[in-house]
């Protein structure tokens, strides 16, 4: 069966490992995932004043897409410790406890490149803590954690065999993960 996924990036940056990770990801999917990546560019930053006025466009068409789909895919570099701002922001948005939370029950599949070798592990982390509070399902295994990640890239995309049939595997299991939530 068909699976709709929703997936985006929690670097803003031009050049981003992390979405050339998520590029090669859309590559190997499974042939049943219908991947769409979400820009996070245009949503503002969260107001629970703007929300209560009516929550902006960009952010509602964000929701949306996540609403529609079947899991969720996130990919994210790791800042000073923990994921970065920008993440935290659209998490703040789509969980939102007022309004409506499009996380709610979704299946999420968590990914992150880093060039030092143990980086994305706290980003990771606090993902997750942040995830459970949206009542969202993240896949427990595998941790995807791509190390020393420059050394991998090779035309915009992960040129590394191992780290390639990682992606693969884990996409595999991030659809029985679904299958079984769905049950
Ligand atoms: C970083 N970087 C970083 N890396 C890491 O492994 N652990 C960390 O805590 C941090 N902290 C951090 C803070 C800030 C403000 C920046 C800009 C960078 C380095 C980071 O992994 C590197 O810049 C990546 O290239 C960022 O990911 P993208 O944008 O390439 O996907």
């Amino acid at each position: 069966m068909t699976k709709k996924i929703a997936a985006f990036c929690g670097s803003l940056r031009k050049e981003s490992f992390n979405k050339q990770v998520l590029d090669t990801m859309v590559q190997l999917a499974p042939d049943n995932f219908d991947v769409s990546v979400l820009s996070i560019e245009e949503i503002p930053l969260y107001n629970a004043d703007i929300e209560a006025e009516g929550v902006p466009a960009p952010v509602q068409s964000f929701k949306d897409q996540l609403k529609a789909a079947d899991g969720i895919w996130i990919v994210t570099p790791e800042y000073s410790a923990s994921m970065p701002g920008v993440l935290k922001n659209v998490l703040d948005w789509a969980g939102s406890m007022t309004v409506e939370n499009a996380l709610d029950q979704k299946p999420v599949l968590i990914a992150g490149a880093s060039p030092t070798q143990q980086g994305t592990a706290f980003a990771q982390a606090h993902l997750r803590q942040t995830l459970a509070a949206c009542n969202a399902y993240p896949m427990q295994q595998p941790q995807l954690y791509i190390g020393g990640v420059p050394n991998k890239l090779s035309g915009g995309k992960v040129e590394d065999e191992k780290t390639n049939e990682f992606l693969e595997k884990a996409m595999n299991d991030f659809d029985t993960w679904m299958e079984t939530l769905s049950k």
